[in-house]
């Protein structure tokens, strides 16, 4: 695994916040005129990345996206804010976290309508895994976010691991006919 050579070795977050506003159009939202929820995750992947690519100033590939609550809908005409920063850098991955409001244009009313934590990982043009630089928090939410992100990585790894042996164990019953495969 190699590294930019010309990259500093730490970043804050502060240098990789981003953000993006959309207004949903007819093309974006259900019969009830509601925003689509997979619209909203490509907006969600899109902002994410937008925060690994300042941290890793390589390209960068989603490896997982966690749990999202979609807490309310988002109604056609609203304005939809997304956005993004690093929480903390590992490796080659970086978890960035993404929070989204939608503003009602007519009335001003602004709402958080969702929160997702991404997993995106550094690689060349070749697809080949990268070094990050590393991360330091510098505010009491960037600290808090930074230890959580830690926790959330452990999660990640045992249910990777969960689902492994699920896996290994649906194979074997296969294997002994006990089940179809
Ligand atoms: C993400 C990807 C590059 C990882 O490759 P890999 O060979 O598994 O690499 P490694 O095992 O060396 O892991 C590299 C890093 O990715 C992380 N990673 C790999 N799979 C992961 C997953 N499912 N969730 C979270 N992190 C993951 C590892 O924890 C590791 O992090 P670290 O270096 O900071 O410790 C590879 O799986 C890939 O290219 N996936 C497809 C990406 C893609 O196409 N995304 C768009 C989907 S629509």
């Amino acid at each position: 695994m190699s590294s930019q050579g010309t990259q500093p070795a730490v970043r804050t977050v502060a240098s990789t916040q981003s953000e993006m506003t959309e207004i949903v159009l007819p093309n974006d939202t259900n019969m009830l005129g509601n925003l689509l929820g997979g619209r909203l995750m490509h907006f969600i992947d899109v902002t994410g990345a937008m925060a690994a690519y300042r941290h890793a100033r390589t390209h960068v590939v989603t490896a997982a996206m966690d749990h999202i609550d979609f807490i309310q809908p988002v109604r056609l005409g609203d304005l939809v804010t997304l956005k993004s920063s690093v929480n903390r850098a590992f490796t080659s991955s970086m978890e960035v976290g993404v929070k989204v409001w939608a503003e009602n244009t007519r009335t001003g009313s602004v709402a958080h309508v969702a929160s997702a934590y991404l997993v995106f990982v550094a690689v060349d043009e070749h697809g080949r895994v990268q070094k990050v630089p590393q991360l330091t928090p510098e505010t009491p939410d960037e600290i808090r976010r930074y230890e959580g992100a830690l926790r959330r990585r452990e999660l990640r790894e045992n249910e990777k691991t969960h689902r492994k042996e699920a896996k290994l164990a649906t194979a074997a019953l296969a294997d002994s006919g006990l089940i179809e495969p």
